[in-house]
C-alpha cells in the first residue's frame, strides 16, 4: 500500500535520512521505532508531504505521491498524527475536529464524520465544547488522532502517541488505534517509542538509527527483543570496532 525507496532527506548540511527504504501492506500496522534524533519524525513528515526529499520515492497504492502538497496526500488517503499533537489549544474540541474535515464537501458528510469520531472517542464527545488546551494529555492525544480521522484515511501515520502520557493512558490510545484497525480497516505506521509496546501491537517492527534503516521483521520472529535492541544501540558495530582494535 505504501512504499518508500531509498529516500535521503537533508537539512542543509545534515543528511538526516539515508537510502532509507519502508512498506507498508494494507491492513498492516507497523512499529517505527529508534532512538532519538533517528530522523523517525522526518520520515513520517516526509510521508506525508511536510518535507521533501532529495532523493528516491514515496507510493501509495502504486502511485507516486512523494513531491506533492501535504493536502493532496491526505485526499489520496494518508493522514499524519504528527508528534507534539499540533492541537489548536484555543479552539474547541469541534473546532479542532472541523479542521480535519477541510476536504469534505458538504455539512452532511463533515456531521457523518464528526458521529464517527465521536462513536470512538466518547471523551471527546463529553468535552465537545470545551477548550482543547484544558484536556488532559491523553485527552488531547485522542483529539489529534479524531482530527487525522476526519480526513477519512486508508492508512494513518502516528508519530509518537505515547510522548508524555502515563502507561495506563497509553494502554487506551492504543486500545482505541486497534479497535480503528479493526473496526475501519485502517493500515497502521506508528513511531513508537517503547520496543516492548511495538512488539505487542505490531506486525512487523523497522528499527531506525542516525537516519538509516538498521532492521526490518516480523514481530513475532523479534519477541525476545534481543535484535531489536542491538539495532536500536548499534551493539553490532560497536562488537566490530572493538574486535578490529584488537
Ligand atoms: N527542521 C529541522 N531543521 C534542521 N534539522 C532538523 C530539523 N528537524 C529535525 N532536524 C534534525 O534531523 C535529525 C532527525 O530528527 P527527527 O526529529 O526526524 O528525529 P526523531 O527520530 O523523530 O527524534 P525524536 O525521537 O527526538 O522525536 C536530528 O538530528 C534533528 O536535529
Ligand atoms: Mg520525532
Amino acid at each position: 500500500m505504501l512504499k518508500v525507496e531509498g529516500l535521503e532527506v537533508r537539512y542543509g548540511r545534515l543528511t538526516a535520512l539515508r537510502g532509507v527504504s519502508l512498506h507498508v501492506e494494507r491492513g498492516e500496522t507497523v512499529c517505527l521505532i529508534g532512538p532519538n534524533g533517528a530522523g523517525k519524525s522526518t520520515l513520517f513528515a516526509c510521508i506525508a508531504g511536510g518535507v521533501s526529499a532529495t532523493h528516491g520515492s514515496v507510493t501509495l497504492d502504486g502511485k507516486r505521491i512523494a513531491g506533492r502538497r501535504p493536502e493532496q496526500i491526505a485526499r489520496s488517503g494518508l493522514s499524519l498524527v504528527p508528534e507534539g499533537r499540533n492541537i489548536f489549544k484555543t479552539l474547541t474540541v469541534e473546532e479542532n475536529l472541523r479542521l480535519g474535515a477541510f476536504m469534505a464537501k458538504d455539512r452532511e458528510s463533515i456531521q457523518a464524520r464528526l458521529d464517527e469520531v465521536m462513536a470512538h472517542f466518547p471523551r471527546l464527545a463529553e468535552r465537545f465544547r470545551s477548550s482543547a488546551g484544558s484536556l488532559s494529555g491523553g485527552e488531547q492525544q485522542m483529539l489529534a488522532i479524531g482530527r487525522a480521522l476526519m480526513t477519512g484515511p486508508r492508512i494513518m501515520l502516528v508519530d509518537e502517541p505515547s510522548l508524555g502520557l502515563a502507561p495506563k493512558i497509553v494502554d487506551q490510545v492504543y486500545e482505541i488505534l486497534m479497535s480503528l484497525r479493526d473496526e475501519k480497516a485502517l493500515t497502521l505506521l506508528i513511531n513508537e517509542q517503547s520496543s516492548k509496546r511495538a512488539l505487542r501491537h505490531a506486525n512487523r517492527i523497522y528499527v531506525l538509527r542516525s537516519g538509516e534503516m538498521r532492521l526490518e521483521g516480523r514481530a513475532e520472529d523479534l519477541q525476545d527483543g534481543e535484535a531489536v535492541m542491538r539495532a536500536y544501540f548499534g551493539f553490532d558495530e560497536r562488537r566490530e570496532v572493538g574486535e578490529a582494535a584488537q
